[in-house]
């Protein structure tokens, strides 16, 4: 919401109970695009539990119309209005409030609240939508029983949909019909749903453990009917999982997944109605490759274990958000790992989280808008829907797990539902709930919520020949003033012949035998002591990434060469290979930096542990593409002091053809072995085959003869699914051959498919070769909108995000692009242009002609008359 004050900051030491609660919602909605009439009865009575005898119902780009209390018609003078809240003071303990409002979803295009996306009515209530459809309470520590009556054109919006379930439907005779809709269950307003739309559906009954039958069903537009199946398949899944791994049940009678084009997020786990961003939902091996197969698996998951880790259980306040995020995210991990099902499956999506967080979380953790998984501020909750929330909240869910075990994690699991049911509550009773089902002390472990940034843990490692012990001596450092952190570090010893040792930890229990233990590294320094260790042995030190945390050891190039070939851990297997990597990619790029790329070499060891990766038929293919990928851009970036794009550029692409020349046989006799034919199938071992396989083709690709383009072409024009038809397209435009023709061709076979649109601007825009003003030239072909964000992110984001190069080329042209749109964007939707403007986050570590350039350009932003979602941005930026 627009306004002229300056935003304000709101603190999580500041949370007080609600005045009054709230026990019964009727909402009533004539629904019509210009012009939506809603009526709200909402029972209320004071909260015992606060003092205050004020009403205060939030509100905002809504008109009040009429306002009764227990009957009485409130005159202005009875209540007071402002931009934002409606307040009745001094009111009785008990009282029916009775409220009529008009919005017009037609004109909502910051996609929060009731809106309209392709004639079509949705709602977005979380976090704080709610109150751009009513006045209301609108916080999650108030739960209410809802009643929701629609009424709409009939032959407009066939289908009305709601939370819970259908009770009565009919005609109103105008044209017009009605349904009426009853969730069972208590809910925060931010969980609230309406539909009124004409789709279809793919529907079926399930039959829970438990016996009973629910409906399932899937609703999409019409000509989508087709892309449903793995969507409504994930969903099964997802029930069978949580009644398996954690015995929670689905608590209705009916499930409903609705898809919608214009999204903000990925998906809403509204009550018995999810709403989808349509890229979670629609696949067909046309229309989507591996990686979008794997993302609607993963939020489908997601979406439905909210019902019980967010839904039945909610937050007290959005400060504990992660209370429901990182859990949850954990939960579809653990999910999508189990889907899998081998060791190895599970290990390639645990190096999938290691990456993102590298890419996106250290980053978000280092800069200007670093906070903690549990914030203590903020001005626009929307902001805080971050990589930090979810995905660091989700490590720390995942070292509860780490230090309890599974089952310790489950008896956890177990006592917090029994305790909280139905509440709002806290990241601390979570986290009271695993000590008390374990009977541990998990004081320390708070930090983990209230420090912000990535610890660096340090080891060092002492081997006395004589005594025949080995020590780890670990020690950790924080933020400026921060507490020690409770870290879990897994650690197992290998020995010269590559085989883990056995191992006997002083003064700890585990096992007998065991080749990994977990260390509990709880103050500044600690030592760790291995007895009877008979060779000096080589340590994998943070397997299966334990802990969230830098870890620096000085290993030699031998040893990483011996985790990289033996590790019996696969995340630290493949962790060797990309600290290889990284020290020739920043030394190649300090080279660049200095002398330009006349007189770059690498040396024949790291060419050939790539090698024998790469041609390593005992691993799994999606593993071996795991290990050949180089660190990101982004990710080298973040180890150097001073940032220098171009020379990260140049020495990163040097390496790839490097390798693309030296190791060309082989990567074209694993493009061939690897080969999926016959019918697609987007399960993880044909998946990685494919990944392995468009890996191969990219690195060929690095130098392209006339060989490797026509195989790009063969492979673009015979491929039989989305997976391999993009991977040929992106290899092409991406080595900067002439790929005109195909992208035309591309986009003519699917110009009907908004989502494969979104990958032909995706795929131009993260090129190296397209700059600011090649983007502002797709931004005027006739399918790009700035409205739809799927569609703004795929050609903007990609190109601030995932073009690094070109982003910071040195004229600045792009810098002056991206203030352009973030302003263009905040006038339409400001949770999007927020994100955009974190685009200049680590401002400060670029070199200094960057550098002053950026800060121009965030300069720039901050005149403008902004959202308190891009304000709040910006300022801390700037800060
Ligand atoms: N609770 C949703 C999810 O993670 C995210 C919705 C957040 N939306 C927003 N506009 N902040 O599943
Ligand atoms: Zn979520």
């Amino acid at each position: 919401m627009r306004t002229d004050s300056s935003p304000t900051t709101i603190y999580r030491k500041d949370y007080t109970p609600p005045a009054f609660l709230v026990d019964t919602v009727e909402l009533g909605f004539d629904l019509a695009p210009a012009r939506t009439v809603v009526a709200n009865r909402i029972t209320l009575r004071q909260n015992p539990a606060s003092s205050s005898h004020d009403i205060v119902l939030h509100g905002e780009s809504i008109e009040l119309v009429q306002l009764r209390l227990n009957g009485t018609r409130l005159e202005a003078g009875d209540y007071t209005l402002t931009e934002s809240t409606l307040t009745i003071r001094k009111a009785p303990a008990d009282v029916v409030l009775e409220i009529e409002t008009v919005c017009a979803p037609v004109e909502n295009t910051t996609l929060s609240g009731l809106y309209v996306s392709n004639g079509n009515f949705f709602t977005q209530c979380e976090a704080e939508g709610f109150r751009r459809i009513t006045f209301f309470p609108d916080r999650p520590d108030v739960m209410a029983k809802y009643t929701v009556m629609l009424r709409a054109d009939k032959a407009a919006y066939p289908v009305l949909l709601s939370n819970g379930n259908l009770i009565e439907e009919g005609d109103l005779g105008d044209g017009r019909h009605y349904a009426k809709w009853e969730d069972p269950f208590k809910k925060p307003s931010y969980l609230f749903a309406l539909v009124a739309a004409k789709l279809v559906c793919q529907e079926e009954t399930f039959k829970l453990a438990d016996g009973r039958d629910v409906l399932l069903q899937v609703w999409v537009e019409e000509g989508n009917l087709d892309k449903t199946d793995y969507a409504m398949q994930s969903l099964k899944n997802s029930i069978r999982w949580d009644e398996e791994r954690f015995n929670l049940e689905l608590d209705l009678d009916r499930f409903m997944i609705v898809a919608v084009g214009d999204f903000n997020m990925g998906a809403m786990e509204n009550k018995g109605l999810n709403i989808f961003n349509t890229k979670f939902v629609l696949a067909n091996p046309r229309t989507a490759t591996d990686i979008d197969f794997a993302g609607i698996e993963a939020v489908v998951g997601h979406e439905y274990f909210h019902n019980w880790t967010g839904n039945r259980v909610t937050c007290r306040d959005w400060f504990q958000l992660s209370l429901k995020e990182g859990l949850t995210v954990f939960r579809d991990q653990e999910f999508s790992a189990d889907m899998i099902g081998t060791d190895s499956g599970r290990a390639v999506t645990r190096i999938d989280q290691v990456r993102t967080l590298r890419q996106a979380q250290f980053p978000e953790d280092a800069g200007p808008m670093a906070h903690p998984v549990r914030p203590d501020s903020f001005v626009e909750i929307n902001n805080f829907y971050t990589v930090t929330v979810y995905e660091k909240g989700a490590e720390v869910v995942r070292m509860y797990q780490t230090l309890l075990g599974r089952d310790g994690f489950r008896k956890g699991m177990d006592l917090y539902f029994e305790r909280h049911d139905g509440q709002a509550v806290t990241c601390d009773d979570f986290r009271a709930a695993m000590a008390d089902a374990n009977d541990r002390d998990l004081a320390q472990f708070e930090r983990w919520y209230s420090q912000a940034g990535t610890p660096v843990v340090t080891a060092r490692t002492r081997y006395d020949a004589v005594k025949r012990n080995f020590d780890i001596i670990l020690s950790q450092r924080g933020q400026a003033g921060q507490q020690p952190f409770h870290i879990p570090v897994a650690v197992g010893l290998l020995g010269a012949n590559g085989k883990d040792l056995p191992l006997t930890l002083e003064n700890g229990k585990h096992e007998k035998g065991a080749t990994t233990v977990v260390l509990e590294l709880t103050t500044q320094e600690q030592i760790f002591r291995f007895r009877n260790v008979d060779e000096r042995p080589i340590p994998s030190i943070l397997r299966d990434f334990s802990a969230p945390v830098i870890l620096e050891y000085d290993y030699t190039d031998a040893e990483l060469l011996h985790l990289f070939n033996h590790d019996s851990d696969p995340v630290n297997r493949w962790e060797a290979g990309q600290r290889l990597a990284m020290e020739r990619l920043l030394k190649l790029t300090a080279q660049v930096a200095a002398h330009g790329d006349g007189n770059l070499k690498l040396d024949n060891t790291f060419i050939n542990a790539m090698r024998t990766v790469l041609t390593d038929e005992t691993l799994d293919p999606a593993f071996r593409e795991l290990a050949l990928i180089l660190p990101s851009e982004t990710i080298i970036a973040e180890q150097m002091e001073v940032v220098d794009p171009q020379a990260i550029h140049t020495a990163r692409q040097f390496l790839r053809r490097t390798i693309g020349a030296a190791l060309k046989p082989e990567l074209l006799a694993q493009y061939h072995a690897n080969q999926t034919p016959g019918e697609y199938s987007p399960d993880a071992l044909s998946a990685g085959k494919r990944a392995l396989k468009n890996l191969c083709l990219s690195y060929l690709m690095a130098t392209p003869d006339m060989a490797e383009l026509k195989l790009s072409q063969q492979q673009f024009e015979s491929a039989t699914n989305m997976t391999d038809r993009s991977a040929a397209l992106v290899a092409m435009i991406h080595s900067g051959a002439e790929a005109g023709p195909y992208l035309k061709a591309f986009y003519k076979d699917f110009e009907n498919e908004a989502l494969v649109i979104d990958k032909w601007f995706a795929m131009q825009a993260s090129a190296p070769t397209t700059d600011a003003a090649a983007v502002r030239k797709l931004m005027a072909h006739p399918a790009f909108t700035l409205k739809t964000p799927n569609r703004a992110r795929a050609l903007i984001f990609n190109f601030t995000n995932a073009n690094p190069s070109q982003f910071h080329a040195a004229d600045g042209s792009a810098y002056a692009f991206w203030a352009e749109y973030v302003i263009k964007l905040d006038a339409i939707n400001p949770q999007v242009a927020a994100r955009l403007a974190r685009a200049m986050d680590r401002w400060r570590r670029y070199a200094p002609a960057l550098q002053a350039k950026m800060k121009q350009a965030l300069e720039q932003v901050a005149t403008q008359k902004l959202s308190n979602d891009v304000a709040e941005v910006i300022t801390k930026a700037l800060a």
